[in-house]
Order: structure tokens, then C-alpha cells, then sequence
């Protein structure tokens, strides 16, 4: 069943209407702009912000979808160790956060994590304006930013980043050599943010750095198939070792790190194989829907011939490596984790007395217990919106304290607030199964939108 978007689903695009209400309740927590005059309906909240993003004839159940799942999000213990844990949790929170983008972006609550959903790829994406399929956009549109537009209608396919550590050099085309580059430069240019402090981008980087390729059960050791893999993946493999490992090394995450053309129009980065479930579709355009289409692509391009079998035997094999964790529902318990979690990030600029840090770092704090309020509409959780509202406040105080200088006392609050996120777990917990956390309570206020 396919049913016409509702009205709202398209009124932030009119990027005049700078005030935009989709949005109203993350900026203004954000903003510290008295949480208490917050008033939005369930239609000014998180059905349009987040439903936002995907293609106009998208049904009620990719929003619900959309809205009650989330990617895993993998980190490799091995590389976690070697970056400092404060520049992780602040650069996982900043990746979230629309507050380092500019202009449209910032005010529609666009981040990384919309595009790069938990460090992975977003198949869904897709805006009218700079998408011409699901999961590709155009980066390089005025739409994003005035003086990034290129003259060209070019959308790219949404890249995952797991792994993104072994797959330099950056941009589909590779042309940045480290990732604080690129980070900066989807900042600044693509998406009209400020110059951001030197340390959100080392933090970005050490939080991508910190992604791990997507574990897929059937490949050990220097990427090769265990014996749990089928026999037909297994005969497949013999056939990708012959024809295609060369560029996608198997031991090296199946990438080279070298850009070739592969008659797709140009010169471009091998891509790694892993994840490929849940990134389709292929190439850097998307203009392969499906992984039967890479395998013709190449036997044209390579020259070589498959009978059925071989087809179906490299098919099984690319699906073995490319395979994914499913996606994980979203929960209360798991946001106020990650807030505690995201908290850290706000130990250093205190303890440093950086007060610059300290705002930025605490209005993406409330940015995300925004997110969570999203999930308490006011009309039927006054009191489990009232509770955050109040978490909100406690951490513009924290900044006021700071900008007073009396930083001794901005740290005992944050303390302070990360006992009361706890204390205040059960109350939430107990009215959770009524909120839109519960996927049944969403779907019903999506079929409602949409009639
Ligand atoms: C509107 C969607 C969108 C948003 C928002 C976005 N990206 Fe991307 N990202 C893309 C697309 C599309 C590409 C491929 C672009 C290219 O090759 O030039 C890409 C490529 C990348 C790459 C290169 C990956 C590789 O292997 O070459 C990195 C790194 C990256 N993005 C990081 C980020 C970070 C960090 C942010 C937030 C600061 C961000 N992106 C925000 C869509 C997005
Ligand atoms: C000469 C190097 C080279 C060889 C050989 C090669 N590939 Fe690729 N492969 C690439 C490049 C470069 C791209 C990216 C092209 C683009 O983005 O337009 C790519 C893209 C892909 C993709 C799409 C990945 C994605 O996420 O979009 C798949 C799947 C793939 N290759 C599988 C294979 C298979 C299977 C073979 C052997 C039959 C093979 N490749 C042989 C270089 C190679």
C-alpha cells in the first residue's frame, strides 16, 4: 500500500521560511531558548524531522522503520585503544549533532549520523531536491550551500564508514589524503557550518577511526571464508580470488587504496565488500540496483563469461562477505546510556575551563535529550516531557556556571545531573511502552498523519 505523503513532509524545504517548526524542539533545546515555551504538536515533532529524509512515496512502515531502528554500530576494541576516549565519545556526539553544520542544514537537523547512520551508510536517503535515487545526494549543491554549487546535477552514493580507517585516501574520487581533510571540508563547504574548533574535527576523526568494518560471521583470517560458509560461497570465492582480488584485496578489507576506472565514468577508490547487505545500491552513482548488476558490470568490463552457476556461486560468495548485523530497536535505556556516555565529553572542557568548548559540547547535549523529548509528546506525556524539559535546564545551568567562571561548581552540577539521569530512569521506563518509542504507538500516529 502506497499512500500520498502528508502535507507537512515537504514544509521545511521552503528554505525561506527560515523559522521552520520541523526542527522547533531540537533547536530550542539546543538553544537553551526557554525549554518551558516549548508547544509543539505531534506534527511539528519527530514524524516529520526524522521521516524527512526518506523518498516521497515512502510508506508508514519505512517511517515507522525509519524511526524505531537503528544500524549497529560496531567498534573495533583494537582501534578504540589507540584513540583517547574523551575525542570518541565528543566525536560521536558531534556526528550526531546538526549544531556544526550552517545555514539549511543546521536548521532542517541534518547531521552525519542522518547520512552515515551509525557510522554506515543511509539507503534510504533521499531529498527531491539533490537525490535521484534513494541513498544518493549531491553534495556539492547550492541547496546545501551557495558557493559549493558546481553546475552539476552529480548525487554520489552515500558511502558507509565502517572501516573507514583502511580506506584512504577519501571521496569517492580519493581526493583527501587524511579524514581531518575531509571532515573540515563536508563542513565548511558542503554543509555551510563555521570554521569548527580544532578539536570537533579530531574528535570526528577519532570517532570514524574508531568504526569497525561490519563483522560478517563467515569471514576469518585475512578475509578468507570460514568453514561455515556454503559450499556454492566457497566456489565463488576461487572465482573472486581469480578475477577481482587483485583490486579488492581480500586480507586488506577488499580494498587496494587506489582509484581505477571500471567503466563507471571516471576514476574511482576501490570500495571495500564488506557490508555491501546494506548499501545497495553499488557503485558511486548507485546506478547498480543490486548485486546481480555488479556481476554483468564486470563481466562486460573485465571480459569474461559466467554461466548461471558461476553467477550464482560469486552472488552467494559477495553476500557472504557483505553480510551486516541486523538493525537494533531503538530504546530508552540505550539513548540515556548514550547520554551518560556523551557526557564525558563535556568532563574535559570543565576541567580545562574552556568556555567555548563548554557551550557548544553542552547545547549538543540538549540537542540530544531534545531527541529523547521528541518521544514524550506533550498532549499525552506531559510529565515525561516536563522531567526533560527540567534535564534541559540543569544543563543551561551547568553553562551558566561556567560562563560565571565558577567551573568548580559547573562540574558538581554535571555530576549532579548524571545521578538524576538515573534517578530519573524509572519514571520514564515506567510510561516508555506508551510513548513513541513503542513502534505500535508510532505506527498509529503515522496512519493517522497520513490520512
Ligand atoms: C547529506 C548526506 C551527507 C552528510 C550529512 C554527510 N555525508 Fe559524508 N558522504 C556523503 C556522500 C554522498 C559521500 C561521497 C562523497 C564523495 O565521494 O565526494 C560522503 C563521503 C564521506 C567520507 C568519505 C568516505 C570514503 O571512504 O571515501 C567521509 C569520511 C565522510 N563522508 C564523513 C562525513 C562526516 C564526518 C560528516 C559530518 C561532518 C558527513 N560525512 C556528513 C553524504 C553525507
Ligand atoms: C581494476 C580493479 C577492480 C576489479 C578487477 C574489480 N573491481 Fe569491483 N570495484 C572497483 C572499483 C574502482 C569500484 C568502484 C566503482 C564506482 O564506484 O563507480 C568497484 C565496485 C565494486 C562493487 C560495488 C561496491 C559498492 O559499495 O558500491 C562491487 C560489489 C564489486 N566492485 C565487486 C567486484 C567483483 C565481484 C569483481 C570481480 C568480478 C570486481 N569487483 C573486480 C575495482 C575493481
Amino acid at each position: 500500500m502506497r499512500i500520498a505523503r502528508p502535507p507537512f513532509a515537504r514544509r521545511h524545504f521552503d528554505r525561506k521560511s527560515a523559522a521552520a517548526l520541523v526542527g522547533a524542539v531540537l533547536v530550542l533545546f539546543a538553544s537553551g531558548g526557554a525549554p518551558a515555551q516549548v508547544q509543539t504538536t505531534l506534527a511539528d515533532g519527530l514524524l516529520p524531522r526524522l521521516s524527512e529524509w526518506l523518498a516521497p512515496d515512502a510508506t508508514p512502515d519505512n517511517v515507522v522503520q525509519a524511526l524505531t531502528e537503528r544500524a549497529s554500530e560496531e567498534f573495533s576494541p583494537a582501534f578504540l585503544a589507540t584513540e583517547a576516549p574523551f575525542l570518541v565519545a565528543l566525536g560521536r556526539l558531534a556526528f550526531r549533532s546538526p549544531l556544526i553544520f550552517g545555514s539549511y542544514a543546521a536548521r532542517a537537523g541534518l547531521s552525519c549520523d542522518i547520512c552515515h547512520s551509525a557510522g554506515g551508510t543511509n539507503a534510504d536517503f533521499f531529498v527531491s531536491e539533490v537525490s535521484d535515487r534513494p541513498g544518493n545526494v549531491d553534495v556539492t549543491h547550492g541547496f546545501w550551500r551557495r558557493e559549493s554549487e558546481d553546475g552539476l546535477a552529480n548525487p554520489i552514493n552515500i558511502p558507509s564508514l565502517r572501516g573507514v580507517r583502511w580506506t584512504a585516501p577519501y571521496g569517492r574520487d580519493g581526493r583527501f589524503a587524511s579524514l581531518e581533510a575531509f571532515t573540515r571540508n563536508v563542513i565548511v563547504h558542503e554543509f555551510a557550518g563555521d570554521e569548527p574548533p580544532a578539536v570537533i574535527i579530531d574528535a570526528l576523526a577519532a570517532y570514524q577511526r574508531a568504526l569497525a568494518f561490519p563483522a560478517a560471521a563467515q569471514v576469518g583470517p585475512a578475509g578468507r571464508l570460514t568453514a561455515e560458509a556454503g559450499a556454492d560461497a566457497r566456489r565463488g570465492e576461487v572465482i573472486f580470488r581469480r578475477d577481482c582480488a587483485a583490486c579488492h584485496i581480500p586480507s586488506a578489507g577488499f580494498v587496494d587504496r587506489r582509484a581505477h576506472d571500471v567503466g563507471t565514468g571516471g576514476h574511482f577508490d576501490t570500495p571495500t565488500l564488506f557490508g555491501l547487505a546494506a548499501s545497495a545500491p553499488y557503485f558511486h552513482d548507485g546506478r547498480a540496483a543490486g548485486l546481480q548488476a555488479v556481476i554483468t558490470h564486470f563481466e562486460s568490463v573485465l571480459g569474461l563469461t559466467y554461466n548461471p552457476t558461476q553467477r550464482e556461486n560469486l552472488y552467494a560468495y559477495l553476500s557472504a562477505i557483505g553480510a551486516e548485523a541486523p538493525p537494533s530497536r531503538r530504546l530508552l535505556a540505550i539513548d540515556l546510556a548514550d547520554l551518560d556516555k556523551f557526557a564525558d565529553a563535556l568532563d574535559f572542557p570543565l576541567n580545562d575551563e574552556d568556555l567555548e568548548l563548554t557551550d557548544l559540547i553542552a547545547a549538543m547535549l540538549r540537542t540530544e535529550v531534545g531527541r529523547i523529548a521528541e518521544r514524550f509528546p506533550p498532549e499525552s506525556h506531559a510529565a515525561g516531557r516536563d522531567l526533560l524539559q527540567e534535564w534541559s535546564r540543569d544543563l543551561i545551568e551547568v553553562t551558566r556556571l561556567a560562563e560565571a567562571d565558577r567551573f568548580a561548581e559547573a562540574r558538581d552540577a554535571l555530576t549532579a545531573w548524571r545521578s538524576r539521569l538515573a534517578a530519573d530512569l524509572p519514571a520514564l521506563a515506567r510510561v516508555e511502552s506508551t510513548s513513541l518509542y513503542n513502534p505500535e504507538t508510532l505506527r498509529r500516529m503515522v496512519i493517522t498523519a497520513y490520512q
